[in-house]
């Protein structure tokens, strides 16, 4: 089967290298890809906007399956127009991605089918949104609706904050903000595969989600994962597929639309069990660095079955080992990442094995690679454990040779300390 990737980032290559573990597999593409991806995925020049120029191409080259990694092409509707096309697609509908494109959609949806969440209130208007907010007090959660690439969200300790986030969304042109109940626990990544009915557990990770080390800094896309995370047990991962899971999937096919894809979702895991702090309608990135490493089955043949509506209902065969992913960012990211700095020891990093890396925000320059994004680089290493995975990883960092680049310090320090 050809395969075709939409997406260029560090994910898109995670998902490349586990579908070329399969002995389905034939041909790997990858729009637009990325120049580093392009050893695993050939790359593609196209806008993948234009969602009959992906269709065409899919029939001239045979394309059997399109993987779609980010979000903005499917609440965009791109599985809507492919499908109609007569191409298979993994991912979810235009009307199903609704439960990451809108915030407000989903906590109505939560509130129908009984999904634990925190306490909410949607406003379309300053003012009765800085009512309430006084009326609450701080802490307290303030959200733009709709995609917002992390950036949408405050998490307010005092009510001056809480105000200048309402007025300042409401001021940068959104018609639409949320305001959430401050929920305390640790947080958790989970995943599943769905088919329309039915769900599969995938591996979960745990995140950090600020720029410097000790979790301080503004948010940024990820700046590391690993997996498992210490924190989810077995009788945990059942509650979050009978509490989350399959309320989701019974009330999307409720609704007349069904969740088929990747549903991920980010969970606080509070005193009173797990509670969803949002839905995400792809693989995570940098999630999916770790989560797919450590998966023993056949990806492609999961997300084939997936879009055709027939997961098996066994249980996933994952990897005992622990997977752990630092981030390579360009100095400047978030705000305002440097380009075109030299990058050097790539190969050198990714020769021990079980050591992968991962290419984000890449562009060939001659024999090298320069930095062409923010997030530029995942490196991910397996171990025995997160001290083994996280010295692994840490040691081929280190061999990179990237004055222009920067990466956090303290990868996995939580899972290092719940299980020392
Ligand atoms: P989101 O973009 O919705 O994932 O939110 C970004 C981050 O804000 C999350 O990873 C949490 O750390 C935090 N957050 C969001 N909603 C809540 C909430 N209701 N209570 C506590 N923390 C939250
Ligand atoms: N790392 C979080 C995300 O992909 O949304």
């Amino acid at each position: 089967m050809n395969v075709l990737i939409i997406g260029s980032g560090g994910r898109e290559h995670a998902v490349a290298n586990a579908l070329r573990k399969s002995p389905l597999l034939d041909r790997l593409f990858a729009a637009p890809g990325n120049d580093g991806l392009a050893a695993v995925a050939q790359s593609v020049a196209l806008e993948v906007g234009d969602h009959g120029a992906v269709a065409d191409f899919c029939r001239s080259n045979a394309i059997g399956l399109v993987v779609v990694g980010p979000e903005a092409p499917l609440v965009g509707g791109i599985v809507d127009d492919l499908e109609r096309a007569g191409v298979a697609c993994f991912g979810p509908t235009r009307a199903a991605a609704r439960l990451e494109g809108s915030k407000a959609f989903t906590k109505v949806f939560c509130d129908e089918f009984n999904i634990p969440t925190a306490a909410w209130r949607g406003f379309s208007d300053a003012g009765a949104a800085l009512a309430y907010v006084r009326a609450v007090g701080a802490p307290i959660v303030i959200k733009a609706d709709g995609l917002a690439a992390g950036k949408g969200v405050t998490v307010a300790a005092s009510l001056a904050e809480a105000e200048a986030a309402v007025i300042s969304l409401f001021a940068g042109g959104h018609a639409e903000i949320v305001v959430e109940e401050f929920m305390i626990g640790e947080e958790l990544s989970f995943f599943a595969l769905c088919d329309g009915v039915n769900a599969i557990a995938l591996p979960e990770a745990q995140d950090h989600k600020r720029v410097g080390d000790g979790d301080t800094g503004p948010n940024t896309g990820g700046m590391g994962a690993y997996s498992p995370a210490p924190i989810l047990t077995d009788a945990m991962s059942a509650r979050i597929m009978r509490e989350i899971v399959a309320p989701t999937l019974a009330g999307m096919s409720r609704r007349g639309t069904p969740y088929r894809g990747v549903l991920f979702a980010g969970l606080m895991i509070t005193r009173d069990g797990p509670r969803l702090i949002e839905f995400n309608v792809r693989f995570g990135d940098p999630e999916a660095e770790v989560i797919l490493p450590r998966l023993e089955d056949d990806l492609l043949d999961l997300m084939v079955n997936a879009a055709a509506g027939r997961l098996p209902a066994t249980p996933l065969r994952v990897k005992a080992e622990t997977a752990l992913c630092v981030v390579m960012a360009a100095r400047g990211y978030p705000a305002a990442p440097r380009l075109g700095t030299l990058i050097a020891g790539v190969d050198g990093a990714a020769a021990p094995p079980g050591v992968t890396v991962h290419f984000a925000g890449v562009r060939r320059d001659g024999e090298g690679f320069v930095a062409n994004g923010g997030r530029v680089l995942a490196v991910t290493a397996l171990g025995r454990d997160v001290a083994e995975a996280r010295a692994r990883a840490y040691a081929a960092v280190a061999s990179i040779d990237w004055p222009g680049g920067f990466y956090r310090r303290d990868i996995g320090w939580r899972a290092i300390k719940s299980t020392a």
